[in-house]
């Protein structure tokens, strides 16, 4: 059997008091996802309370970051590097289309970012809306999301997301996920094909109830 990856991916939402509630909600109604990983993506402001309920509370969920800076320590205003994610992260997402298409996110940019992910062992999380970028050196996991499917309630065909999943392992790639209105009713459909090995999702994901329904029917 595979071992699936279901990665919430937050976006700009929720205060640390949502958070928590988030939490507990998820711990309250998780079975123990034993065979399933679970990543949740929250705002970099998130991070630290997140951390600290999940290690006192043993919830069982692995916190990622949603964007990484470039740089490393210095002079870089608003920015937050790798050795400060790695404190309370042990993944992040790189090149989500809404970082490419509203923060001009290019290929270098998205190149350098894995980098520092790396340098900072981190794992990327790289988010690629078709098959044709470039995969950066040392990137095992990657998120396939047409943008036509990104928050739209339009949802890719499996077997289309299932092809492109094979041609992104065509690369050296181990684990591609599939994003793009994932629910609890389609995410079978994605997970029970023989190339997708998990799914990221965002709107749904801050619904904890249809959060933990999509987990349990993966
Ligand atoms: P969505 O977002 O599930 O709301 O379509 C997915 C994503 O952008 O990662």
């Amino acid at each position: 059997m595979k071992n699936l990856f279901i990665v919430a991916n937050w976006k700009s939402n929720k205060s640390t008091q949502e958070a928590q509630k988030w939490l507990e909600e998820f711990n309250a109604s998780s079975e123990k996802f034993h065979e399933k990983k679970v990543i949740v993506c929250p705002p970099f402001m998130l991070l630290p309370t997140m951390n600290y309920f999940i290690k006192t509370g043993a919830i069982g969920v692995t916190l990622g970051a949603q964007d990484i800076s470039p740089f490393g320590e210095g002079a870089y205003t608003g920015e937050v590097n790798g050795k400060q994610v790695k404190e309370f992260a042990d993944y992040v997402l790189i090149g989500h289309s809404e970082r490419r298409k509203y923060f001009y996110e290019d290929e270098k940019m998205i190149e350098k970012k894995v980098q520092m992910a790396l340098q900072n062992n981190l794992i990327p999380i790289l988010c690629v809306q078709d098959d044709k970028g470039k995969i950066p050196q040392g990137v095992t996991i990657v998120a396939y999301e047409p943008l036509s499917a990104i928050g739209t309630g339009n949802a890719d065909d499996s077997e289309n997301a299932n092809r492109m999943a094979g041609k992104v392992k065509t690369n050296g790639v181990q684990t591609v996920i599939y994003g793009g209105s994932v629910t609890a009713e389609n995410v079978h459909s994605f997970t029970s094909m023989s190339d997708i090995d998990g799914v990221l999702s965002g709107g749904a994901s801050l619904d904890v109830q249809e959060f933990t329904q999509i987990i349990r029917n993966a």
